[in-house]
């Protein structure tokens, strides 16, 4: 007689319940009838690597992983996808039969399919892409936006020295413009990705200029709070194609969701409106 098992899976940071992922994993949850849970958990750094060799033991098929352990879990994994390698930081981890932890990284490919499922006719290879902003997320865009054959990447950040270093990391591909002309690479790009926190609920204002925006460029910003951003709103009025940034945070859920639980969901607008509840 086979026992039925509960898959459970989950989000692991510090903090964690701002995290908009276990409405989304419910969501599915529900609607394909898989009887499993995916709740938050607010683990400490000096916990991390017991409660994950813990979790494997209690019924946990795997967990995403947020600020601020996307790095440290790299260390206490047993097994790295090549993409969490050069991205430098995983978001999903998979506990496989054997008790081996596996570190990936879903940003970039959430990222790219946001684009290719929202913005249809977008081509990556099009022009240079203008990048805000040096931080984790824009390690994960930088690498997706070369894997799809974008030509060159102009990047600025506040703190230039975070710029150059991913400018080692990615290669000759990429050109460091200083934060005060951020907005004279606008004029150049056919994708602009702000990857910066500004503009967020809460968070200072993107003062980058804006008037640089070419009609028919794709703009998105990783900011979802609010879903309209100051740069989307100036973005569409100048003409040019918009995405929010909720499509990445869908779109990366979905290879984890495949992963633990065996049934590969739907980005639609009901998984949408279950995320923004
Ligand atoms: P994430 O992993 O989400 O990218 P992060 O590593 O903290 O988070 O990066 C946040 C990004 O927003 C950085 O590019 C940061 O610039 P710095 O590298 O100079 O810190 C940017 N950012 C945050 N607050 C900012 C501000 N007030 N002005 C300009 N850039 C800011």
């Amino acid at each position: 007689m086979s026992q039925e098992t509960i898959p459970l899976a989950g989000v692991i940071g510090s903090p964690v319940a701002h995290s908009r992922s276990p409405q989304l994993h419910a969501h599915w949850l529900k609607t394909l009838g898989i009887r499993g849970f995916y709740i938050p958990m607010e683990v400490a750094e000096a916990d991390l690597e017991t409660v994950l060799r813990t979790l494997p033991k209690a019924g946990f098929v795997g967990v995403n992983v947020t600020v601020p352990h996307k790095e440290k879990v790299m260390t206490i994994a047993d097994t790295v996808t090549d993409r969490a390698t050069i991205i430098g930081a995983a978001n999903t981890l998979v506990f496989r039969r054997d008790g081996q932890i596996q570190a990936d990284n879903t940003d970039g490919y959430g990222f790219i399919e946001n684009l290719r499922r929202t913005a249809p006719d977008w081509d990556p290879k099009a022009g240079p892409a203008a990048v805000l902003g040096a931080g984790g997320a824009a390690r994960a865009v930088i690498a997706a936006l070369l894997d799809v054959g974008v030509p060159e990447i102009l990047l600025s950040n506040r703190t230039r020295l975070r710029a150059e270093t991913l400018q080692q990391d990615f290669g000759r591909k990429l050109r460091v413009i200083d934060w005060v002309q951020a907005g004279n690479m606008l004029e150049h790009a056919a994708t602009v990705v702000n990857t910066t926190s500004l503009g967020m609920v809460g968070k200072p204002a993107l003062r980058v200029p804006l008037d640089g925006l070419q009609k028919g460029a794709l703009v998105t910003d990783l900011v979802y709070a609010p879903l309209k951003t100051r740069l989307l709103e100036v973005a569409e009025e100048m003409g040019c194609i918009t995405v929010d940034g909720l499509g990445m945070l869908l779109h990366q859920a979905v290879p984890a969701f495949e992963r633990w639980f065996g049934t590969r969901p739907e980005v639609d607008a009901a998984a949408r409106a279950a995320t923004l509840r």
